[in-house]
């Protein structure tokens, strides 16, 4: 579905010497049904790769294929391609306040089933079906803008949720929430993956990586992918994960038990 062949991609500065590159030859095959983590030290290139799928950025070196066909600046001008491709695949965000631009919550989840011209009936039994989905029930009228960073984060992944996309990307979609509603959401991920959604995500949380997803890609600092692993295997290797910088020495982890530590057993 997703086919990603000698990716670099560099981030423009004022003059050629302030270029900076974050993506180093990357090549990545990501199959339909598929629940993937993309796990890298800051800086890495984790969200540029997402940024780049999403077809919010394109490479000027090397090709991206989804689903058999090329995604570039071009394609994506026309509006009918672009609009079938950002339904298709979903995007969420590390930084909730770039998404959310609505009055209202009810407005915000509204707006891509509106842009698919639903009808306002239609409309609505989808918004509140994955208002009580996202466990957002009486947040319609409150404003987006005001509301917690874990709640803007939930509203985030309505939005995305409610245009029913075939692939559902999110941005360390853990990050700053609480142990029980990071919980919540890495199980609602593996439902969503069990119902056939496509899942990529990011994150740094090692603790529910393997829960959420079989297959790791691990980015390095020079931007390239050096491991891409069954998850559990992946997060065995110390060494590896040492020398990308993802680890520190408290960290273990116990094989097949979902049990991964960042303080010694001594304490
Ligand atoms: N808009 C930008 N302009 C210039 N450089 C950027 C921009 N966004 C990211 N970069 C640089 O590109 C590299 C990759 O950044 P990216 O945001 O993809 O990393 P990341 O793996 O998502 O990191 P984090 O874990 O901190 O979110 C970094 O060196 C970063 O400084
Ligand atoms: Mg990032």
């Amino acid at each position: 579905m997703i086919d990603l062949n000698g990716i670099s991609y560099y981030y423009q500065g004022t003059d050629e010497s302030l270029s900076r590159q974050a993506l180093d030859d990357i090549n990545l095959t990501i199959n339909s049904g598929e629940s993937v983590s993309l796990l890298g030290a800051n800086g890495s290139g984790k969200s540029t790769l997402l940024k780049l799928l999403s077809g919010l950025i394109f490479a000027e070196e090397g090709s991206y294929a989804f689903d058999g066909e090329a995604i570039t600046k071009k394609g994506l001008s026309v509006p009918a391609f672009s609009k079938r491709f950002h339904q298709r695949v979903g995007f969420v965000f590390q930084n909730s306040d770039t998404q959310l631009f609505c009055a209202d919550v009810y407005d915000e989840i509204a707006f891509g089933p509106r842009q698919m011209n639903l009808g306002e009936e239609a409309v609505k039994e989808r918004v509140s079906g994955i208002m009580e989905t996202m466990e957002l029930d009486g947040f319609e009228h409150r404003q987006p803008y005001h509301l917690s960073g874990g709640e803007k984060r939930k509203v985030a992944i309505a939005c995305v949720l409610a245009m029913n996309p075939e692939v559902l990307m999110l941005d360390e979609p853990l990050n700053g929430l609480d142990p029980r509603t990071q919980r919540w959401l890495a199980e609602l991920l593996v439902r969503l993956n069990e119902a056939g959604k496509t899942i990529i995500v990011s994150t740094h949380d090692l603790v529910f990586v393997h829960e959420i997803s079989k297959r790791a890609v691990l980015f390095g600092e020079d931007h390239r992918i050096v491991a891409d692993r069954v998850t559990d295997e992946l997060l065995g290797d110390m060494a590896l994960l040492k020398e990308v910088n993802l680890v520190d020495k408290y960290y273990h982890h116990h094989p097949g038990e979902g049990h991964n530590h960042f303080h010694d057993h001594r304490y």
